[in-house]
């Protein structure tokens, strides 16, 4: 069974408030594990000039965010996946694809529950490479130590946290 969880979407300003905790710097790759329809990834093409990926499961909302990366010009910065964060093409650069690999992020964002985290993070702590961030809403692995907390927003950095 495929770990998962429902679609509820960050603001604006709430994505704002996540990637100025995780200091995304331009041209930092950023992946969103469950992107829903893109909101992180957009602030953080436009406003931090990030390079995006986000991955999502839900072909409806895929959809709807590929239209909105369009819509706002994006499709050079963002780029949306269709599929399951837990196949292994997207971390270890087997799509054929060598840009597709979240071992590749920079900064890795999440807004996920405590249970598919969990699920994750096996992946995370073996893929990511060291200094690679991890910034999650609301949920927080009681394994790993946050390098800092604001608001309900917890970072992480492989090689500090786990
Ligand atoms: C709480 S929403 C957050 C959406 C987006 N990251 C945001 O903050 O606006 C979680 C998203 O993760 C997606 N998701 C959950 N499990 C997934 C999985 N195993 N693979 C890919 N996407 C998944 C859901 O479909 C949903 O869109």
């Amino acid at each position: 069974m495929v770990a998962t969880c429902d679609y509820v979407p960050t603001s604006e300003a709430r994505a704002r408030e996540m990637l100025s905790l995780a200091g995304v710097k331009e041209g930092e790759v950023v992946y969103d594990l469950g992107c829903g329809t893109g909101e992180i990834l957009i602030v953080a093409a436009e406003e931090f000039g990030a390079r995006c990926f986000g991955i999502e499961v839900n072909s409806r909302l895929v959809a709807w965010a590929r239209e909105e990366v369009e819509r706002r010009g994006l499709e050079d910065r963002v780029r949306i996946l269709h599929g399951n964060i837990f196949d292994p093409r997207f971390w270890l650069h087997l799509g054929g694809d060598p840009d597709i690999a979240v071992a590749n992020a920079d900064v890795v964002t999440c807004y996920l529950t405590l249970w598919v985290q969990e699920e994750l993070r096996p992946l995370i702590e073996r893929e990511l490479a060291q200094g690679a961030r991890v910034v999650s809403r609301e949920f927080r692995l009681a394994s790993w130590k946050p390098v800092k907390v604001k608001r309900g927003i917890y970072l992480f950095e492989k090689g500090r946290s786990f």
